[in-house]
């Protein structure tokens, strides 16, 4: 006896036809792989800049000169109320000679006026406050 197809026959409560290569209803969901793009759990670096401050002696005496970027040592001091002996600002009385204790890293290297006046003490820290410049942020 044939089976005769009615729009009502192929309702879900009815039983489905037979095929010959049945489909599941569902796959399983494919898990996903790590990418390139996820995020590192790497630990943050720590940052350089945590001593944002130069401390340098003049005179026998210690100043703290808060980072100041692209500032001269000897502006930055004297706006944060340090008193820095200096004079001509324009690197060659040598007035302003400091020594450098710490955070040296945050000065750009000393360009030839400041070579020429300092000479052989370079090699022992010192720099001029008037031509030291503070590094900006993106070279730190
Ligand atoms: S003030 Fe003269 S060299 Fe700096």
């Amino acid at each position: 006896m044939r089976k005769q197809l009615t729009v009502g026959s192929l309702l879900p409560s009815r039983p489905a036809l037979q095929t010959a290569n049945p489909v599941p209803a569902f796959k399983e969901p494919v898990p996903q792989t790590q990418t390139a793009f996820t995020r590192s759990t790497a630990p943050v670096r720590p940052e350089k800049t945590e001593h944002k401050h130069v401390q340098i002696k003049q005179k026998g005496q210690s100043f703290t000169v808060q980072y100041a970027p692209c500032q001269t040592l000897l502006a930055a001091a004297l706006k944060q109320g340090q008193n820095l002996a200096y004079k001509c600002q324009q690197g060659s009385c040598g007035k302003c000679s400091v020594q450098v204790l710490e955070g040296d890293f945050l000065l750009d290297a000393p360009k030839s006026q400041e070579q020429a006046t300092l000479d052989k003490k370079l090699a022992s820290g010192y720099r001029l406050a008037c031509q030291s410049i503070f590094r900006s942020t993106r070279r730190i």
